[in-house]
């Protein structure tokens, strides 16, 4: 996701700072190359050989020993994105009042690209009117402020002030990154296996993860795109998230959505049948030779929606056998724009794996394989292909 992208992390004296580790590596397996600058008080809580090891790179505090033919702070300006996590009051202050007294302040100073700051202090120094305001500068000025979460601080106390998680700095740098290419399109996607009810407790479902329908989710909002996510459980992202557990739940929310969509992907497993007569209470362990449950046609929601005028519907097809065969019926029978089809015998990729292989096939039954890789990469050529 980060492929080819500069990213310089900053980091200042807080306890916070070991979780930066985590996000150099996150960073280094999304693909960017990552530099990183630290104040002096910082190396109280991190090394500088773990962050070489970590970003591969010489790891920077003072000014004057970068072997560069420019003077240090400008040789790191020339990166996509400054990442300073943890941002310290004494850091976010300095920032909004222009102080240059090290490197790391130098080199914000000098930075002429996105600028993206994850406070984390004590909940009296969060609060300190001083710190609020220089914030309220920074924001004004279009710096990205992941503000800080309320829970467990490190001093011993509970309140506002602890550092946003590193996956959440990490989306940020995505969306931060990434052109909006998607921007003023609405989409609709449908993630997960639907669960038909039995009675109160028990239900049918499948062994669908709702990883890829999360991570083209995922993927069209960091490309701008106006995102719904109707899942069948609760999703917590920046984007709209509606839970629809059945099949007849999907069904209310996707149809009432997608005329005023410009595609809706379904990507969810929906049972094809569910139970016809529910029981309203736990059923009882009363027959010796086991019970029947009679099972009801589901609607089947992407051949309702397909056609929907100036809506791209997009389906997937997971198969076991036959695939591109019936995968080319299916986009026949269904009627929508794009099947996507995914081979689930295969143990490596699909259902609740992290990785698939999948070919996509257009109403003219051509058909175009993308080879096996991660669900956040694979999202991203779908989108490509849904809106190339
Ligand atoms: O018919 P089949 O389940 O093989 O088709 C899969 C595609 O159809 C997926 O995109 C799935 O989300 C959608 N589907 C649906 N309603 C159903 C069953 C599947 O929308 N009842």
């Amino acid at each position: 996701m980060l492929e080819n992208k500069n990213i310089l992390v900053g980091i200042t004296g807080g306890i916070a700072a070991y979780k930066i580790c985590t996000l150099i590596r996150m960073y280094r397996k999304a693909g960017a190359n990552v530099r990183v600058v630290l104040t002096p008080n910082a190396l109280n809580f991190v090394t500088k050989l773990t962050l070489q090891t970590l970003s591969n790179n010489e790891v920077y505090v003072e000014n004057f020993e970068i072997n560069d033919y420019k003077p240090e702070h400008i040789a790191l300006t020339e990166s996509d994105i400054f990442v300073i996590a943890p941002a310290s009051a004494n850091t976010v202050s300095k920032i909004a009042n222009g102080i240059c007294d090290n490197l790391l302040l130098s080199t914000a100073c000098a930075f002429s690209k996105p600028i993206l700051l994850a406070p984390a202090m004590n909940t009296n120094m969060w609060n300190n009117p001083f710190v609020q305001e220089n914030l309220a500068k920074l924001k004004k000025t279009g710096y990205h402020i992941l503000e800080p979460d309320s829970g467990y601080l490190a001093c011993g106390t509970s309140g506002v002030g602890r550092m946003r998680e590193v996956e959440e700095i990490f989306d940020k740098t995505v969306e931060i990154l990434s052109p909006a290419k998607l921007k003023g399109k609405k989409i609709l996607i449908s993630a997960g296996g639907t669960r038909e009810k039995i009675d109160p407790v028990r239900y049918i479902t499948n062994s669908s993860s709702g990883k890829m329908g999360i991570a083209l989710a995922d993927a069209a909002y960091a490309l701008g795109a106006d995102v719904t996510l109707v899942s069948t459980f609760p999703v917590d992202k920046n984007y709209q998230n509606i839970v629809a557990q059945t099949a007849q739940e999907m069904e209310k929310v996707v149809k009432e959505r997608t005329p005023f969509q410009d595609c809706v992907i379904m990507a969810a497993a929906v049972s094809d049948y569910r139970v016809a007569n529910y029981s309203e209470q736990k059923i009882k362990k009363t027959s010796e030779d086991g019970i029947t449950l009679e099972l009801v046609k589901n609607p089947d929601i992407l051949k309702e929606i397909s056609g929907t005028k100036n809506v791209k519907i997009v389906g997937f097809c997971a198969e076991s056998e036959n695939l591109l065969e019936n995968a080319k019926t299916k986009i026949q029978n269904k009627g929508c724009d794009l099947i996507i089809a995914n081979d689930i015998s295969r143990k490596d990729i699909g259902f609740d794996s992290n990785e698939n292989e999948v070919y996509i096939i257009n109403k003219e039954l051509e058909v175009k394989h993308l080879e096996k890789d991660t669900k956040q990469n694979i999202a991203k050529r779908i989108l490509e292909e849904i809106f190339e």
